[in-house]
């Protein structure tokens, strides 16, 4: 049986000792460590690790860890600069129980802070065989804070917003608390002059969906029929297999727009195409345009964010504008003082993992001092 002073001595080397220590040593082949989180990149989920080679390699990272699914690598903490703080250790039987504050800098140089309870058991030759590590309260944190949240990084969410289509969940209520939620975030967003010079319609009646869905479906044939010039912006090559997958996707919603459980209107107030009243109806150049659709769409941007990282999704879609009038009609809209932006589909999505979309990396379309011409 190992003694007391053997059990602590092997507590402080476990957390204190050289760092040419080998942690794994201090333990028996059969050890398990429980953390509780499951957040570790190399084993998303798992709470439990059992053995030395897998707590080698996923808990004391031994292992280069996969990246992140935001693509960023992990950042560790750089263990020549820990201290451990508030140090207290209590010693009961086979168990030993130590809580610290630690902290440390990262390799990228942030500050790292935690508080951290370690329960170990210890074998009758002194070999830790358990370990109960619990990490603040970062875990009760997002249950508790955080619980509609599905994506909780920034970093996430904005690369991973696609224009939802195939996957939106026809059959899945939205309650219209989770849309005003989302909304109560969106208006955070910068808008001119902070008038929040914009409305957002949103339509759950049936019947008015299917008006709606049959305008769209109108709407989009008149654009594919349209008068085409030889511009190239009017002659958009669509035969490679990404652009055929989009056009499926983009045929699928014409199809069942009207199943969608909430569709959304969203409004600027003021015309910039010369058919408005009032001080806008002369306001058709550059910054007039500019500062009406940029006082809305920041806002629209946001709700969508504000959908996804609640599981749900939409699509940005323009074509009822070809028949903006008949829009307003169905739905009371003074047409003269207010601008239609488009038509959004809101409904959970099916399954929330979403791959980054794909564009063209920031440098292809960056520039420094100046304009470099034409991005390729
Ligand atoms: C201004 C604008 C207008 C759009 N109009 C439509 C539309 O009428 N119908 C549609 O299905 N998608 C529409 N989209 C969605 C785009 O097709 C989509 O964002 C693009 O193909 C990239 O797809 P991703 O965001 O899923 O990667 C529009 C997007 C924008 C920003």
């Amino acid at each position: 049986m190992a003694t007391r002073e053997e059990q602590l001595d092997a507590v402080e080397q476990f957390f204190e000792g050289p760092r040419e220590l080998d942690r794994l040593s201090l333990m028996s082949e059969d050890v398990e460590w429980w953390n509780g989180l499951g957040k570790f990149p190399a084993a998303p989920g798992q709470t439990v690790f059992r053995g030395k080679e897998e707590i080698g390699r996923i808990v004391l990272g031994r292992a280069p860890s996969p990246p992140q699914p935001n693509g960023r690598p992990v950042d560790r903490y750089d263990l020549a600069t820990r201290t451990f703080d508030d140090v207290r250790t209590i010693a009961d039987g086979p168990f030993v129980f130590r809580q610290h504050t630690y902290r440390a800098t990262t390799v990228r140089g942030r500050p790292y802070e935690n508080v951290y309870g370690f329960l170990f058991r210890f074998t009758d030759a002194g070999l830790i065989d358990r370990i109960w590590e619990h990490w603040g309260t970062l875990e009760a944190y997002e249950t508790l804070f955080q619980g509609p949240l599905v994506v909780h990084d920034p970093d996430l969410l904005l690369q991973t917003t696609p224009s939802v289509r195939k996957r939106l969940d026809l059959d899945r209520p939205v309650p219209r608390e989770v849309i005003e939620e989302c909304l109560d975030l969106a208006v955070h967003a910068p808008n001119g002059s902070n008038q929040q010079p914009y409305r957002f319609l949103f339509v759950d009646d049936a019947e008015r969906k299917a008006a709606l869905a049959d305008i769209y479906r109108q709407a989009m044939a008149d654009f594919v029929n349209r008068p085409r010039t030889d511009a190239p912006e009017d002659n958009i090559d669509r035969s490679d297999p990404a652009s055929k997958r989009m056009t499926e996707s983009v045929m699928h919603l014409a199809r069942h727009m009207q199943d969608v459980p909430v569709l959304c209107v969203p409004l600027v107030a003021g015309r910039t195409d010369g058919l408005g009243e009032g001080a806008h109806a002369e306001r058709t150049g550059a910054l007039w345009q500019a500062n009406r659709w940029g006082s809305v769409i920041p806002a629209l941007w946001s709700f969508m964010l504000a959908l996804r990282s609640r599981g749900l999704g939409s699509a940005w879609t323009t074509l009822t504008l070809v028949r903006e009038r008949e829009v307003a009609e169905l739905l009371g809209i003074p047409f003269a003082k207010w601008m239609q932006v488009g038509l959004f589909p809101v409904a959970y999505t099916k399954g929330t993992g979403f791959a980054p979309t794909p564009r063209r990396p920031a440098r292809d379309v960056m520039a420094w001092n100046g304009y470099a011409g034409e991005p390729e």
